[in-house]
């Protein structure tokens, strides 16, 4: 199947799961969740694990490969970047969708810098989400944080991005599943702004949040860290059951066909498949 886009995959779900990966197993297995639930997903590499990796390009050629393979529309998009060479090294490489993460920046600059992405994101036709700045110190997504509608409008409509990452209650990170979310802030920015809203830290918040902030209007939910508590449990427990296992694909094999049944589950949620 064609790598996919954006605009394309959020026009035929009401609601699109987004997770990230840092290793290979991880993005092979959230294509094959997205498969086995029957509809389309963003594979997402944050700024973060490409600093990991060491570069963007092994990982983000082996996600457009397995874009290509899927038997779902998958869209590949670059996570959380701040630095704006590494944009444009994704846009060469034909990613078809960037965050720009300019929520540390003063608000003029933050501003400046999206729109000035914006703009030459769009001449190669990629889609570009965006985010408000900081507020009082504490990261754009933490409990006590929230967007002001106003301030989002007006963001949207100064820099011309595609869909806005807002503060409605989760929070980055989370290991427990207990954000709760505003959902009335989510339905007044859904109603207010014209681009589609991105949930962040979606790993914390529980399924009826999730279905909540779903039916309030959220359109992309980004999963990170819950993933990563469902690998690395497999694998300590296979660790632990055999404690002279070598062979990495003896706890991979499990670790992975986990993490694709959550995906495969969260995908339903998020669609409203089940509750
Ligand atoms: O951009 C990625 C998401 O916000 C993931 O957050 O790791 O808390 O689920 P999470
Ligand atoms: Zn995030």
């Amino acid at each position: 199947m064609p790598i996919g886009d954006m605009r394309t995959l959020l026009g035929a779900h009401r609601a699109v799961g987004a997770f990230n990966f840092i290793q290979l197993e991880v993005a092979e297995a959230i294509v094959d969740g997205a498969e086995r639930a029957g509809c389309g997903v963003v594979l997402q590499l944050s700024q973060n694990a490409v600093a990991f990796h060491g570069g963007l390009a092994p990982s983000a050629s082996a996600a457009l490969r397995l874009a290509e393979a899927a038997r779902v529309p998958v869209v590949v998009h670059l996570d959380h970047a701040t630095e704006e060479d590494l944009i444009d090294e994704a846009i060469a490489l034909g990613v078809p969708s960037v965050m720009y993460d300019g929520a540390h920046l003063p608000d003029a600059e933050n501003l400046a810098r999206t729109a000035s992405i914006v703009d030459r994101a769009h001449r190669a036709g990629v889609w570009v989400e965006a985010e408000l700045g900081e507020v009082g110190g504490k990261g754009a997504h933490a409990p006590g944080v929230r967007t002001d509608v106003d301030d989002a409008a007006a963001f949207v409509a100064a820099t011309g991005v595609d869909a806005l990452a807002v503060a409605v209650g989760s929070e980055h990170a989370m290991l427990e599943r207990s954000a709760r979310l505003d959902e009335g802030l989510v339905a007044a920015l859904a109603g207010r702004l014209p681009v589609p809203l991105v949930l962040h830290g979606s790993s914390g918040v529980p399924d009826d949040g999730i279905v909540g902030a779903v039916r309030a209007g959220m359109r992309k939910v980004n999963v990170g860290t819950h993933l990563n508590v469902v690998l690395t449990g497999v694998i300590r427990a296979e660790l632990d059951r055999d404690p002279e296992v070598v062979d990495p694909r003896r706890y991979l094999r499990p670790a992975r066909d986990a993490v694709a049944a959550e995906v495969e589950r969260l995908l339903r949620v998020i669609s409203l498949e089940s509750p």
